[in-house]
């Protein structure tokens, strides 16, 4: 049986007839730009993540980079970014005129480590980006204190990360700014490329909305850069209807976690861990395992789908070989790199499915995990063994 990575069919079907009545209302006022939709949305996203504004933008990468701007980010100043995460997060700093200044992940979270972030801090930081990774929230707790501290804005990338929450409250809610993307795999995805800024501070939302529209505050009247970074407005339509399912769907995706959590426990995978007081909405179900390569080439003989996220970090990325950050320089990232996979997950995934993976899983990487998750991770990097690094399937040079 084929076994899809996900399924958009799954989540779309049922609500389909909403999603069509809600774009032919589209079509009949012909508002597609900056229309009815765009401006509810927004208000409907805002208040669903609990804070004032929301500013919708065409992508995640533009919401990222507009918000950095909109607080006066730009050349000579540094944002501290994690190099375990999709490009932009860190093209969005760059974009700007500023340097990412990049630092390693934690172990056990993969999300930014935050004792890093401490030592990358310089007279030149203006700003931190905390990767939500995979649905995991970052540890905002210790970010905002270091943020007081040293008079920096925290922009969260929730990206992955739509709903969850993180003590309680949402993120995009904790830090100065949220940047989210309705790319339409994520969380809550739309028909086409999307995003959104949300935050508290009017200023913020206001210079947002102008740089996204060329640069208006008034018609006519083109004072800040005149981008066009517009949401369009069939995809606020769709946004709309789906944001009205999103808990339910990162419910089913918690539910499929905590399945394949216990159908792995004997498995030699490290699942992915969910720290107390944080609410993973798992976007991806990411396992670590000694020989992924393998093990991806065994299920995909098999006709089981998965994916790396990512198969390099962002420091080796040739856009960023200007700084001569080559192998060792974030040994975390780097070995999560080489062996970690992304498994099946999408709400409305059959639970056959959830077993047929894990238990191929089970049969191809058995045995039983000894040790804490995460210390395995730590061991593998710090274990060299033939100068090799040990659980890597292969050491570029
Ligand atoms: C962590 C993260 N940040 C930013 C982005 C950029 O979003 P978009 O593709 O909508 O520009 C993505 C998209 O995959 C992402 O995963």
């Amino acid at each position: 049986m084929k076994v899809p990575f996900v399924d958009l069919q799954a989540q779309h079907l049922p609500i389909k007839k909403e999603i069509t009545q809600a774009i032919n209302k589209v079509i009949l006022r012909g508002d597609f730009v900056l229309g009815e939709d765009v401006e509810r949305f927004e208000n409907e996203f805002a208040a669903f993540c609990g804070v004032r504004y929301g500013v919708g933008v065409d992508s995640g990468l533009s919401a990222l980079e507009l918000a950095l701007r909109a607080y006066g980010i730009g050349p000579g100043d540094e944002v501290i970014v994690p190099v375990m995460t999709f490009i932009a997060t860190a093209a969005a700093v760059s974009f700007t005129g500023a340097e990412p200044v990049f630092v390693d992940v934690d172990p056990l979270t993969y999300c930014i480590d935050t004792r890093q972030v401490e030592a990358a801090i310089t007279p030149r930081t203006r700003a931190i980006i905390p990767v939500h990774l995979y649905g995991l929230p970052a540890d905002m707790f210790v970010l905002m204190r270091m943020a007081d501290e040293h008079n920096l804005v925290v922009i969260e990338d929730a990206a992955q990360a739509h709903g969850a929450r993180y003590r309680g409250r949402r993120v995009g809610s904790l830090g100065h700014a949220g940047a989210f993307s309705f790319y339409p795999s994520k969380n809550l995805g739309g028909f086409g490329d999307g995003g959104m800024v949300i935050t508290n501070d009017r200023r913020v939302a206001d210079k947002v909305r102008a740089m996204r529209n060329c640069g208006q505050f008034e018609r006519n009247r083109h004072e800040l850069p005149p981008y066009n970074h517009r949401l369009d407005t069939i995809q606020a339509a769709v946004l709309r209807v789906k944001l009205r399912y999103l808990d339910d769907w990162n419910r089913d995706r918690i539910a499929i976690a905590r399945e394949y959590n216990k159908l792995l426990e004997q498995s030699n995978v490290v699942p992915p861990l969910s720290k107390e007081g944080r609410q993973h909405v798992y976007h991806l179900y990411v396992v670590w395992s000694v020989g992924r390569d393998s093990l991806r080439a065994q299920l995909q003989e098999r006709e089981i789908a998965t994916g790396v996220h990512y198969p390099n970090p962002v420091h080796l990325q040739p856009f960023y070989s200007y700084k001569n950050l080559g192998w060792g320089a974030f040994p975390i990232a780097e070995e999560l790199c080489r062996n970690i996979l992304s498994l099946p997950m999408y709400p409305g995934m059959p639970i056959l499915h959830t077993y047929i993976v894990a238990s191929t899983i089970n049969e191809l990487a058995g045995g039983s995990m000894n040790g804490h998750r995460g210390l395995q991770i730590l061991d593998a990097v710090s274990l060299p063994s033939d100068g090799q690094v040990l659980g890597h399937d292969s050491v570029p040079a």
